[in-house]
């Protein structure tokens, strides 16, 4: 397994792979790996004949207050487990090398799918998302890239700036990986004390909650995230920052489910904001 340290590096043995006529998988992540980031390698690796993961903590999707510091950092570890995943190379820039001095060009995209969500409480955020992952997608050439259902909003965005700038590649979605006990895998449950990582399991039990109203016949969004809301008050722990139900597609407005429907909580433990959502379908 290689591991790429700089740009001009990764760029050239990347050319050198698609001259081969190899097809490259390319996951994304900010390290601190887990097993939600290891169902992403382990589908590019059976669709895939070269699978790179990048690790790169960005800098610039993290706004004044958030976690970029404290964001947890294990290389070693990381690779280790990459090398066990049959990973044919990591790519692990610095900020320095993604982001010379001068830099000052972004891609954003606009529309619901930026503007709702998680959007609210991190301006910026998916602009420093879509940059990141435009110059990842320059310097690997993926002919697929593989993003995670537990940020549905940045996979929408994702599909949504592949498909509006004529990016030649695939953007995969792989499901939710969870704990046994139902809380969803994110690199932010270390930060979790004992009492709120028992808490944050709210988040998936109102989802479920949702999940048999729903199937009881009710449709009208506002009571199904009244029933949510009431679930996750029940927690003392629990600060709410959004509960939404929006089209899965495009995050537009809906005041009834019919389709394909996200509902979608962002909820904060202490310091710790978490995510969670359930695709649903009627
Ligand atoms: O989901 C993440 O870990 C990050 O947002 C990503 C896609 C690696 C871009 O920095």
């Amino acid at each position: 397994m290689e591991i790429m340290k700089t740009v001009e590096d990764m760029q050239q043995w990347c050319l050198i792979q698609k001259r081969a006529g190899r097809s490259i998988g390319l996951v994304p992540t900010m390290g601190y790996l887990h097993e939600g980031h290891l169902a992403l390698v382990r589908q590019a690796r059976q669709n895939c004949d070269i699978v790179i993961v990048s690790i790169f903590v960005n800098p610039i999707q993290f706004g004044t207050g958030e976690d970029f510091d404290e964001y947890p950092r294990d290389l070693t570890r990381d690779s280790e487990v990459l090398r066990q995943e049959r990973v044919d190379a990591i790519f692990a820039p610095l900020a320095s090398d993604m982001y010379p001095r001068g830099f000052n060009t972004y891609v954003e995209v606009f529309g619901d799918v930026t503007e709702k969500l998680c959007a609210r409480s991190r301006p910026g955020h998916f602009k420093g998302v879509t940059t990141v992952c435009s110059k990842l997608f320059h310097i690997c050439q993926p002919d697929r890239a593989y993003f995670g259902q537990k940020d549905a909003q940045q996979l929408l965005v994702m599909q949504k700036m592949v498909r509006d700038l004529n990016f030649p590649l695939e953007i995969v979605p792989v499901p939710i990986v969870r704990e046994p006990d139902g809380l969803a895998m994110s690199s932010r449950n270390v930060y979790l004390s004992p009492e709120e990582r028992r808490q944050a399991l709210v988040l998936y039990q109102s989802l479920q909650e949702a999940q048999k109203l729903i199937n009881s016949g009710e449709r009208k969004v506002e009571t199904i995230k009244g029933l949510i809301r009431d679930c996750i008050e029940s927690s003392p722990l629990a600060r709410i920052d959004y509960i939404e139900i929006y089209d899965a597609d495009d995050l537009s407005d809906i005041e009834e489910i019919d389709g394909r429907a996200l509902i979608a909580l962002a909820v904060k433990f202490g310091n710790t904001r978490l995510i969670d959502n359930l695709l649903v379908e009627v």
